[in-house]
């Protein structure tokens, strides 16, 4: 058995079975399985499903209550017997016709097969453009805090295939994202990409709620390791130590100890991003260090603008020194990202 489809489900009874239909149609002729999880789902799709395992190469595995998305995809990988794992939602939101062709390119070779909305010939019907904003930033926000997202055109799809040691090896991060996980905790490094279409649900109802929201963002920093707050305390100890230059410089004029104070702080903050906040790149100690004084540079100059456009627009100049600050800290953190600590 090559290949095996994973399709979580909770309340999916009007979808699951046009589903299994349309996949013994896509792959006909090809030996294939489809692996069920439902988590107790009371309209019943659990017991359809069992029904339809009479008929179809099915399998369900029942989960008691409803543990999330996430685990249900990493223990229907558990139960799969394929080689191949091609996982997707029950709703024909992913286009079952499709899944042959990820699991293809899994079985010639690559390591991940992602179904993108975002790529050329991919796209979304019935969205709202506040929901599109939001489904975008989502994917940039990823993209900044996992260079691993950045190898992807779609970060956040549901809709892919890899192979089943590494899916059944993961352990979920968060309740809906797996792909972030797979992503990360696998990290292919041959990825193929196949553009479909996001249509709205067959029937029924989504699952996301805004709890999801916050287990994306908390997620992500599970993943990044923190790496947001760990620069910011960072940050937070160079007053500290722009402070105690200042001290030892009691006895020098003002504009000198200033420099002095802001350089050593500048130095000891890249001391310890280096090797903590951003252990993990690599970066030779001067070539960084020169690197970060550019950052910083366009940190402060990122904060000088914004908080004179706001003093400018009558915004206090308190609260508009604190926004500066914030997105000094923004521009700052960006360039250590994506320039000065940048992942090869
Ligand atoms: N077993 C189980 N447990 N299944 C679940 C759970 C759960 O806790 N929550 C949701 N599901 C099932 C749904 O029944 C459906 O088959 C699938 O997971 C996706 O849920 P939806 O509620 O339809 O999610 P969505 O359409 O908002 O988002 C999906 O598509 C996006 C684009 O590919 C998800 O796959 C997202 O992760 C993805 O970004
Ligand atoms: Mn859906």
């Amino acid at each position: 058995m090559p290949i095996s489809v994973v399709v979580p489900t909770y309340n999916e009874a009007d979808n699951i079975k046009p589903l299994v239909e349309a996949l013994a149609r896509a792959f006909a002729g090809t030996p294939y399985e489809v692996v069920i999880v439902d988590d107790g789902s009371p309209d019943g799709t659990a017991e359809i499903a069992r029904e339809l395992a009479k008929e179809y190469p099915v399998r369900v595995v029942s989960r008691p209550r409803r543990l999330g998305l996430s685990s249900a995809v990493v223990d229907g990988a558990r139960a799969a017997s394929g080689d191949v794992v091609v996982v997707m939602d029950a709703d024909f939101q992913h286009p079952p016709e499709l899944a042959p062709a990820l699991a293809q390119a899994v079985l010639s070779g690559a390591e991940l097969a992602v179904g993108t909305r975002y790529g050329r010939g991919g796209g979304i019907e019935g969205w709202s453009p506040a929901r599109l904003l939001i489904s975008r930033g989502a994917a940039a926000l990823a993209k900044l805090l996992l260079p691993e997202a950045r190898l992807l055109s779609d970060p956040e799809s549901g809709f892919f295939a890899t192979r089943r040691a590494c899916l059944a090896s993961i352990k979920p991060t968060g309740l809906y994202k797996i792909l972030l996980d797979v992503a990360v905790q696998c990290r292919p490094s041959k990825i193929a990409e196949v553009p479909y279409v996001f249509r709205p649900r067959r029937a029924g109802r989504s699952k996301l709620g805004l709890v999801h929201v916050a287990d994306y963002l908390a997620q992500l920093m599970r993943l990044a390791g923190w790496r947001p707050f760990k620069f910011a305390a960072v940050g937070a100890s160079g007053i500290g130590v722009a402070e105690a230059v200042l001290y030892a410089l009691r006895d020098v004029a003002y504009p000198a100890a200033a420099l002095a104070a802001i350089e050593v702080s500048l130095t000891s903050n890249y001391a310890l991003n280096k090797t903590w906040t951003f252990r993990d790149r690599e970066m030779p100690w001067l070539k960084g260090w020169l690197k970060y004084h550019l950052a910083n540079f366009a940190g402060i100059a990122a904060n000088y603008a914004l908080s004179n456009a706001l003093v400018l627009a009558g915004t206090s100049r308190y609260l508009a020194y604190l926004l500066g600050v914030l997105a000094g800290f923004a521009a700052n953190y960006l360039l250590s990202e994506l320039y000065v600590f940048r992942r090869h």
